[in-house]
């Protein structure tokens, strides 16, 4: 997503510099949130289907970090700058321990920080906003439970031509307005339950689009080109289409893409490693039985 990221920072810099106000989303009101009882099977479920760890890993260099933690800190290199994600461990100081629900459903959905910053959409909460409010309370009912570790985030290292960081927060505000449609997701009620639940993982939480789809012109997802592949967001190579993979031969039937996406390049199938591919389908093969073949039940029925 790097070139992608760069391209929005360098136009978020320009509307922060031009004065543009801070445009849309408002932070949500507490009030809004319904009373919940976390499932924390569920939090786990979906936070492995998230992906949250993969982006929130401590760095390699320190080797005395707990690799299963996320406590943040893995740099994301872009053109436009060097990010470090976050301690989201339930550490009070360093990570987000005693955050409210509505805090966390703001970031998670929205992009909004505590303090009322847009958060980078290298945060995909594009796709996150399609997740219910319950299944997000339960990632952070989830994450509550493991255990704290105490380490300081990094800023991000800007280059000079970029303006000062609260700059570039504030215009990515009038690039939601343009680009971030916050709309639930609306089951079809065409379709089996099967068929929605793994439309509901990859549009949601599987956040499958981010690479699958191509972006339009304000770098937005093309949703009239749905996981129709297209360059890799991060500059190098191409990602490729989710349509038509029986047509086009890659899997005999859905259970043939379930295997695939539980087992990956160990049983032979290719295209699963590189772009980032690789991580996804590891945490796919974390994910339950049920939840793979919902997903590729979904997949298999684009055409
Ligand atoms: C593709 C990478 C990626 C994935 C996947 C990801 N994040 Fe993040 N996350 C980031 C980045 C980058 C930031 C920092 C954004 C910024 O600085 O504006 C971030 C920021 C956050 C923040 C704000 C923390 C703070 O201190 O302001 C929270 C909370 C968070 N992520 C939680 C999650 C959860 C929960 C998941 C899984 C549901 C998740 N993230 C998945 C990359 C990711
Ligand atoms: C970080 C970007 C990224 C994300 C997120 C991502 N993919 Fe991929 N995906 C790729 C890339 C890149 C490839 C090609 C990998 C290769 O050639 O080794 C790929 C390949 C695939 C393939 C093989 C396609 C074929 O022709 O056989 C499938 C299936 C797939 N992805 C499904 C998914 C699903 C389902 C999700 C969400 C749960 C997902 N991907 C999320 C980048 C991504």
């Amino acid at each position: 997503m790097k070139r992608t990221i760069a391209a929005l920072i360098l136009l978020a810099g320009v509307a922060g510099i031009a004065g543009w106000i801070e445009a849309a989303p408002e932070p949500r009101p507490a009030d809004s949130i319904a009373a919940h009882q976390p499932d924390l099977e569920n939090g786990k479920r979906l936070y492995t289907a998230a992906g949250c760890l993969s982006c929130h890993l401590p760095t390699k260099d320190d080797t005395a970090a707990d690799r299963s933690l996320p406590s943040g800190g893995t740099a994301l290199h872009t053109p436009a700058g060097t990010f470090y994600p976050p301690n989201i461990t339930p550490d009070p100081e360093t990570g987000i321990g005693g955050w409210t629900d509505i805090q966390f459903v703001n970031a998670v959905k929205l992009g909004i920080s505590p303090g009322g910053d847009h958060l980078l959409p290298a945060f995909p909460y594009t796709s996150y906003i399609h997740m219910s409010d319950a299944d997000v309370l339960d990632i952070k009912a989830y994450i509550d439970t493991l255990s704290p570790v105490k380490a300081a985030n990094k800023a991000p290292e800007l280059p000079l031509y970029l303006p000062v960081e609260q700059v570039m927060r504030r215009g990515l505000g009038l690039w939601k307005l343009a680009a971030f449609k916050p709309a639930p997701f609306e089951p079809d009620p065409s379709k089996d339950e099967v068929w929605n639940r793994g439309a509901y993982i990859v549009t949601g939480p599987g956040h499958c689009g981010e690479c699958h789809t191509p972006r339009n012109a304000f770098m937005a997802m093309d949703t009239s080109r749905w996981l129709a592949g297209g360059p890799h967001p991060e500059g190098v190579g191409k990602v490729p289409s989710l349509r038509d993979l029986q047509k086009r031969g890659r899997y005999k039937d859905a259970n043939d893409l379930a295997t695939a996406l539980e087992f990956g390049e160990t049983l032979g199938y290719d295209k699963m490693s590189s772009g980032g591919m690789g991580a996804v389908q590891t945490n796919m093969s974390k994910l339950p039985a049920e939840d793979r073949l919902a997903i590729a039940t979904y997949i298999m029925s684009l055409d």
